[in-house]
């Protein structure tokens, strides 16, 4: 059955709940949540060990930087989604109306995503009131806002986040970052891109095999031997199951010729460049 087209509902969904209410925020923090963000604030590695977790030297590290534009490359299960799913709920918990929009490949990664944002926040004790949990969606009584979205572009435009998360983004589309860029003209959004390589293809490899763009982003490389919960046996083994050239890609960081392409990286590159060697033929004027 077709669901009726309801502006007011739409409206409603995306007006943090404090707005609805009352037309005016008016979230006073108690000197209990402010103490709490604080300690988020200062160190925001404290919702790791709320979860009894330590966090590696580079997930410390991480969810300590603020910067404008970082890149993980890290092996397979690193922990890359926990630890941005972390950095993005201190992102939310310590500032007012923040918006983080979250774009893993599928819906079903996005609500993982978020499944991973409600337990640090629950682990942490809820520091500011939940107003709002549904799916993919979260909103807290200080006006801040997560959004977890699948890889579509329809419906990404018209918003002013303060955060962009693309999870898996060397398999997130091209389409996607292209109609995501202009969302940070106004300088106000943070971008963080973290993957696993997947190929010599798309917008993560051509950044990080870009220097140019890829200095405008701090980032972290973390293969599968600095991982301390990824045994030496396990990887022995993964050599033998995957092969090496498979092994290399999820957990040596390797990006590998796509196996669907005619031509290497290598030799299409080399085509572009002047050589001695001119053509065969009379290409004509
Ligand atoms: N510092 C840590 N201490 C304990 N456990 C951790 C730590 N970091 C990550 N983990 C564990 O590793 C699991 C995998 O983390 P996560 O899903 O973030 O990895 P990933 O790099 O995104 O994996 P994938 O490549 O499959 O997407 C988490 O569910 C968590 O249990
Ligand atoms: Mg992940």
């Amino acid at each position: 059955m077709l669901g009726l087209y309801r502006p007011a509902a739409v409206q409603a969904a995306l007006t943090p709940a404090a707005d609805r209410t009352t037309g005016v925020r008016q979230w006073e923090p108690t000197a209990a949540e402010s103490k709490a963000v604080e300690v988020i604030r200062r160190n925001p590695s404290s919702l790791f060990e709320a979860m009894k977790w330590s966090p590696d030297p580079w997930q410390r590290e991480y969810l300590g930087t603020t910067g404008q534009r970082t890149l993980l490359l890290c092996c397979r299960r690193a922990g890359k989604s926990v630890t941005s799913a972390a950095r993005t709920l201190a992102h939310c918990l310590t500032h007012r109306d923040a918006l983080a929009m979250v774009f893993p490949p599928t819906l079903r990664q996005s609500m993982e995503y978020v499944r991973h944002v409600r337990l640090f926040d629950r682990a942490a004790g809820q520091p500011v009131k939940v107003e709002r949990s549904a799916g993919t969606i979260l909103e807290w009584a200080n006006g801040s806002r997560l959004m977890a979205l699948p890889d579509r572009q329809q419906g990404v435009v018209g918003f002013t986040p303060t955060k962009i998360v693309i999870d898996e983004a060397s398999r997130v589309s091209d389409v996607l970052y292209l109609s995501l860029r202009p969302m940070l003209a106004l300088g106000r959004a943070e971008l963080e891109l973290l993957s696993t390589p997947f190929g010599k293809r798309g917008f993560f490899f051509d950044i990080v095999n870009t220097p140019a763009r890829a200095s405008r982003f701090r980032q972290w490389q973390v293969p599968a031997a600095r991982c301390p919960r990824i045994s030496r046996e396990f990887l022995a083994e993964e050599m033998v199951e995957l092969g090496e050239r498979w092994y290399r890609q999820e957990y040596d960081l390797a990006f590998n010729d796509s196996v669907d392409s005619v031509f290497t990286a290598s030799v299409i590159e080399a085509a572009m460049q002047r050589t001695a060697i001119g053509p065969l033929f009379d290409l004509g004027a």
